[in-house]
């Protein structure tokens, strides 16, 4: 069963950027590639640190502190350290409000 929730306007995240969400105390980094809004759960799979800090490159959000890259779209794992992905939720637009689906 589906659970949208409302986490930022589109306008909070400008395309090329992350940003940072609490969503019921799941923290989600939201990822702007060329438009397209998805949502990863915001904790590296290689240590708990916050994916939020890292910065996209292309397609990729890659982790500020040991290298690892995550495609934005799936949570994979595509570059070392990290050798297991990092969940992602359903991301729909609606009126210029961005809603994830937490199920
Ligand atoms: S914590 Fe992300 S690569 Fe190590």
């Amino acid at each position: 069963m589906s659970n949208w929730v409302r986490v930022a306007a589109v306008t909070d995240c400008d395309v090329g950027t992350l940003k940072a969400v609490m969503v019921e105390n799941t923290p989600i980094v939201l990822a702007n590639v060329d438009g397209d809004v998805f949502a990863l759960q915001d904790e590296c799979s290689h240590e708990e640190y916050p994916l939020s800090d890292g910065e996209l490159e292309g397609e990729d959000l890659v982790c500020i502190y040991h290298g690892a890259r995550f495609e934005c779209a799936t949570g994979r794992n595509k570059g070392l350290p990290a050798i297991r992905p990092v969940k992602s939720f359903t991301v729909e637009v609606r009126a210029d409000e961005i809603y994830i689906d937490l199920s």
